[in-house]
């Protein structure tokens, strides 16, 4: 039946026709890289979130959560390398004033070769900017640049500035007197809210090592080029687990946590072959191990989540900072065979923007169909084929006409159903128009009350990917629905 495009600007204006993310701001223009979650996008917003934190914290019984603060002492982030460190070299045009991320330059123009065919350089030149980005030589990322006649996209000249490195945090004052305050910052990071309440946890919680926490919550970045709607955002939103682990075993489990995350992507739903493994060749400051799962977005590969074997790094930069002992007495050990130690335990970091998965579900989920009918006419649909666990709305109960006790026996099913799962109730327009809307917005089932139901007490029910209708009793709605969400 399908003839299926998954066209990015399609994409974005769906989100916003159906309530699922707006531009910020947008009655004052928007700003750039903030958006807005309506209606539907923060019910699949929180759905998401909600799968992540019961498959860590739930199905995990060695890992707990926590939410720390936002706001957190600004020794956090020299500790954490971030004031000296959590920088990306940036190139400016000098005729278009616009600034660049270096490697976000040079990608572009190989994601340009890629389309024009020319794989072989697009792949050169890429294994040259990951070499020349190892070893942070600007002058060589430049000559790069200028060599392939990379130009920029306002001023399309290829007169550029030196590269130089900018800091991506946001900071801003504590306290009310301005002058007396201290700088602080909003946290780029998720994970040192963790770090910092190591000890807080496992010794309230009795955490025996290997132990985990997770958290989620919110994370800025002044990023420079921040582009491709909610892709690369300001602010925006991580879930991360900070796995503690026995020094000499985080390769181990760096190897464990990589391939659980590429199957917990495949137990949402995102299809396996759109999903694949970067590892970095870059390390950050940090790590001894890093790997990127990438999905193929409608603009190509892209980073989803990060799984990183930190070492001890933070945890003793906070030790040495904070002198406080930020150390693991391992009784377990003993049984081991090992004598019995204090140690800093290493981490193994699973990262992931939710923010970004949203953008997956949605990309992964839209589809734009077209078919015959029986009668030779053509019909067509946008849909969202966004997993039923995770949809917003799981069922639309639809009474046929707005008259004979049909919206009656409708709102006595919603009040049946609304316990288990969010319902949707529409009784305008006709039933098709209905159910396209239901199919723009994601909503995996539809329950039709019609004259018949009055009689023999059976509604029709609606399937959103087959379009398939079958007729069951009234009162096996609420059953049907939590067999296929659950
Ligand atoms: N604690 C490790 C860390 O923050 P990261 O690779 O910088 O590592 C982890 O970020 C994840 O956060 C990324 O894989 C991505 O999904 C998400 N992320 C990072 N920057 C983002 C941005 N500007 N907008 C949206 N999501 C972002």
């Amino acid at each position: 039946m399908a003839n299926e495009t998954n066209n990015f600007s399609e994409i974005i204006a769906h989100c916003k026709e159906y309530g699922y993310i707006f531009p910020s701001s947008e009655i004052y223009d928007g700003l750039s890289a903030v958006y807005d979650y309506g209606q539907n996008g923060v019910q699949l917003k929180k759905n998401i979130r909600d799968y992540w934190w019961k498959s860590m914290t739930q199905l995990h019984e060695n890992i707990v959560g926590i939410d720390a603060a936002i706001f957190m002492h600004p020794l956090t982030w020299k500790a954490s390398g971030h004031i000296d460190n959590f920088s990306d070299p940036m190139i400016d045009n000098k005729d278009s004033n616009k600034r660049y991320r270096v490697d976000h330059l040079i990608e572009s123009y190989a994601d340009k070769l890629a389309h024009e065919g020319r794989k072989e350089e697009e792949y050169a030149l890429l294994k040259r900017m990951d070499e020349l980005l190892s070893k942070d030589d600007f002058t060589g990322l430049r000559n790069l640049i200028e060599d392939n006649n990379i130009t920029c996209a306002v001023s399309e000249t290829c007169n550029w500035t030196d590269i130089r490195q900018f800091n991506l945090m946001f900071d801003t004052q504590l306290g009310t007197i301005s002058g007396e305050a201290d700088k602080i910052y909003l946290r780029p990071e998720t994970a040192q809210g963790i770090f910092v309440n190591f000890l807080n946890v496992q010794k309230t919680g009795r955490m025996r090592i290997p132990f985990g926490i997770a958290q989620t919550g919110k994370a800025f970045r002044n990023e420079i080029v921040a582009r491709q709607f909610i892709f690369r955002m300001r602010e925006f939103e991580q879930m991360e687990m900070q796995f503690f682990v026995r020094p000499g075993t985080e390769l181990q489990w760096y190897e464990y946590w990589k391939e659980a995350r590429l199957k917990w992507h495949e137990s949402l739903g995102i299809p396996v072959e759109k999903l694949r493994y970067h590892n970095h060749v870059k390390l950050a400051h940090y790590a001894n191990a890093a790997v990127d799962i990438e999905y193929e977005f409608p603009f190509g590969f892209k980073e989803l989540e990060g799984i990183h074997s930190r070492t001890d790094f933070d945890l003793k930069q906070h030790g040495e900072l904070s002198k406080k002992k930020l150390q693991y007495f391992d009784n377990d050990l003993k049984e081991d065979g090992e004598p019995y130690g204090n140690y800093i335990p290493y981490v193994v970091e699973t990262s992931v923007g939710l923010d970004r998965l949203f953008l997956t579900v949605i990309s992964m989920s839209y589809a734009e169909e077209k078919w015959t009918k029986e009668d030779g006419s053509e019909d067509s649909r946008v849909v969202l084929r966004i997993p039923a666990k995770i949809a917003p709305y799981k069922l639309a109960i639809l009474p046929l006409v707005k008259k004979d006790g049909l919206p009656e026996i409708a709102k006595q099913l919603m009040n049946e159903c609304k316990e288990s799962f969010y319902t949707f109730y529409e009784e305008k327009d006709s039933i098709g128009k209905r159910y396209r809307r239901m199919d723009a917005i994601g909503t995996p089932f539809c329950v039709t009350i019609d004259h018949r139901t009055k009689d023999d007490n059976t509604v029709t029910i609606r399937y959103r990917d087959t379009m398939l209708q079958e007729r069951i009793p009234l009162s096996d709605v609420r059953k049907v629905v939590m067999e296929k969400i659950s």
